[in-house]
């Protein structure tokens, strides 16, 4: 059903149980054409064409060595072994021996630098690759993020990445000297005896139909089992990473089923691989032991004719045992290039993947030293969407120093006004000013250098207390986080904590509490003192004894730069300068909080429904 990744994928959209949906684009016809991505991908073997020439030499040496044996095994045999056999001297074998033992020492010493090498380049493009990828998500918008699914953008930057550096760093190289090893084989093959050649080669072709044949098959076999490790492996974290769901809706029985479907199609999968590749290999080996019973039955006629010699026959025997690698690995090569420039495809997708949000170009890129801190929102209009505004022609302007509250239900817009004002999003129709500046046309560093955000979900890395605090100011003393802490709240129960502010964060910080979270996040938002402070619902889930005592610390703090607090908790609010309440997008009224408790609308009633209750308990 081909359709692609990117943009608006809609949850309707996406048929099947979810643990197809990888492959199922994966399949999905390939839309650059080979040649470009040959192109794009010669940048990342050219910096190690050197080393790449190295190993091209000693792969070619090592086909080289590979041939040369048959034939002297040919010329020691004929010359030396079976005269020796009738004159009763035995000093042939021994140089025999030294030939062979000289050969495999040359080929241990080939192969250990062969074997460092395709290592030593594969790991590097494999390197680069995950560089570039990298610094390409770290630039890509917010809306990449909220579209994209993790777990093919991750299966971008190991799997694919992977398999196109063993392409890149082995198997061209290893199709070209196997092609020599072919050629030259077939070469000196003819030049010993052109009958038995003909007689060897009768089946190749046999060889060459049985991978043929099963091509298909293996394929689609392959895949089934391909997407079923993704199905266990996507059930599989989504019942880890929803533990406590799973356990609080007592759904272990049904999730246990699932898996186990999930399971149960996977171990049929590999069977069926293992049974094919069993039948593959039954195959081949038929048709190899029926050449050389041929060749030999063959051969030894001709030497009762006199025709040849044992050398001869002997050599035939060991190039026939050389060709199977080659046959094999030719025959497997248009897998390996499809299956690279897909994955080349995957990679190079993400890396030109669009910008939404882009920074202005350097020359006109405007820097701000300082922030007074006048925010206007000038006929703004927001879609996430095309076609459903969440935003709808908002006018605010915001002065320096002032404190400003956005109220309103949830999903009237509010978190998205501040997405706006950060630049995550770009509007769909009017601008953001700061200091009179579109936001549009300032860097990214210094615009949001001056910016303090708490997040509504805020995120801690798996680092410790300190170090996620110091986030935004690596330089930050210990003195200037226990300064903030404390305004904050925090500086008691970090202290508290096992190993007070060297403690881990563990992922998903599942060893503190939401509320306590909220206040690391809260510190290291402050700590950057920036100009512009914004808080959305920062404190939503610290108890309200607290949340008082940080407003008392904050008041001092924020009378100095601008503000912009987000709170369901309307005492949160109520000291703020002026309250914007944004309904459906809109604003639906404003003003400070006497203002508005007068005025009777959205805001009066939204205050009298949280204050109402605790006046009927008393
Ligand atoms: N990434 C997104 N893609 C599409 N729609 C979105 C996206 N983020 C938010 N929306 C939609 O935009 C609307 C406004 O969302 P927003 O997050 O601004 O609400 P909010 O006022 O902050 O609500 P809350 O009080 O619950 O935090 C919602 O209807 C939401 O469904
Ligand atoms: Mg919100």
């Amino acid at each position: 059903m081909g359709f692609h990744g990117g943009g608006g994928i809609g949850s309707e959209q996406r048929r099947g149980p979810p643990w197809m949906r990888r492959d199922e684009k994966k399949k999905s016809e390939r839309k650059v054409s080979d040649k470009n991505l040959l192109k794009r991908l010669i940048k990342y073997i050219v910096p190690f064409r050197q080393r790449m020439a190295i190993l091209a030499l000693l792969m070619l040496l090592g086909s080289i060595a590979g041939l040369l044996t048959p034939l002297l095994t040919q010329i020691v045999f004929d010359n030396i072994i079976v005269p020796g056999m009738v004159s009763g001297d035995k000093s042939g074998l021994t140089w025999w021996v030294m030939i062979m033992v000289a050969l495999a020492l040359g080929n241990w010493g080939l192969n250990y630098g062969r074997t460092y090498l395709i290592s030593w380049i594969g790991n590097s493009t494999i390197y680069r690759l995950r560089e570039d990828l990298f610094a390409k998500l770290q630039v890509l918008s917010l809306k990449y993020f909220a579209e994209g699914d993790t777990g093919r953008t991750m299966s971008r930057v190991t799997n694919d990445a992977e398999t196109l550096s063993r392409f890149l760093g082995f198997e061209i190289l290893d199709v070209i000297s196997e092609a020599v090893t072919i050629f030259g084989s077939l070469f000196l093959m003819f030049s010993l005896s052109f009958n038995l050649t003909l007689v060897s080669l009768l089946t190749i072709p046999i060889m060459l139909a049985v991978p043929l044949f099963m091509r298909s098959r293996m394929r689609s076999t392959f895949r089934q089992a391909r997407q079923s490790i993704a199905g266990v492996t996507s059930v599989l974290q989504e019942s880890v990473s929803g533990i406590r769901v799973v356990q609080a809706f007592s759904r272990e029985t049904q999730d246990a089923k699932t898996f186990d479907y999930v399971n149960m199609q996977n171990l049929k999968a590999n069977l069926r691989v293992a049974m094919i590749a069993a039948f593959f290999h039954m195959g081949i080996t038929i048709v190899r032991v029926a050449g050389t019973v041929i060749l030999l039955w063959y051969g030894v006629t001709q030497i009762v004719a006199g025709n040849i010699t044992l050398g001869v026959l002997i050599a035939f025997q060991l190039y026939m045992m050389r060709f199977m690698r080659p046959i094999m690995m030719l025959a497997n090569f248009y897998n390996s290039y499809q299956e690279a420039m897909a994955g080349a495809e995957r990679i190079f997708e993400l890396m030109d993947m669009k910008i939404d949000v882009e920074e202005p170009p350097k020359t006109r890129r405007i820097e701000l030293s300082q922030v007074n801190g006048e925010i206007k929102y000038d006929r703004i209009t927001f879609e996430y969407e095309p076609g459903v505004p969440v935003l709808k022609d908002i006018n605010l302007t915001i002065s320096p120093n002032e404190k400003v509250a956005f109220v309103g239900p949830t999903g009237a817009g509010k978190t998205t006004m501040i997405n706006l004002l950060c630049r995550f999003y770009d509007p769909t129709e009017g601008a953001v000013f700061i200091d009179g500046h579109n936001v549009h046309d300032v860097s990214f560093n210094s615009l949001r250098d001056h910016m303090g955000i708490v997040p509504q979900d805020s995120f801690l890395f798996q680092n410790t207390v300190r170090e996620n605090i110091r986030y935004g100011k690596p330089e930050a003393t210990d003195e200037e986080i226990a300064n903030v802490t404390k305004v904050v709240g925090a500086h008691d129960f970090i202290n508290r904590l096992p190993e007070g502010y060297d403690t881990m964060i563990r992922e998903g910080a599942t060893n503190i509490s939401i509320g306590q979270r909220q206040l690391i996040a809260f510190s290291r938002a402050l700590l950057k003192n920036p100009r512009i402070l914004i808080l959305d619902e920062a404190t939503s889930s610290v108890d309200p004894y607290t949340e008082l005592i940080i407003q008392e610390g904050l008041e001092k703090l924020l009378e100095n730069r601008t503000s912009i607090i987000i709170a369901h908790r309307l005492s949160t609010v109520r000291n703020a300068d002026r309250i914007v309440v944004i309904n459906q997008g809109e604003i639906a009224e404003m003003g400070n909080h006497q203002q508005l408790m007068k005025k009777g609308g959205l805001y009066s009633h939204l205050y009298n429904m949280q204050f109402r209750e605790p006046e009927i308990e008393s």
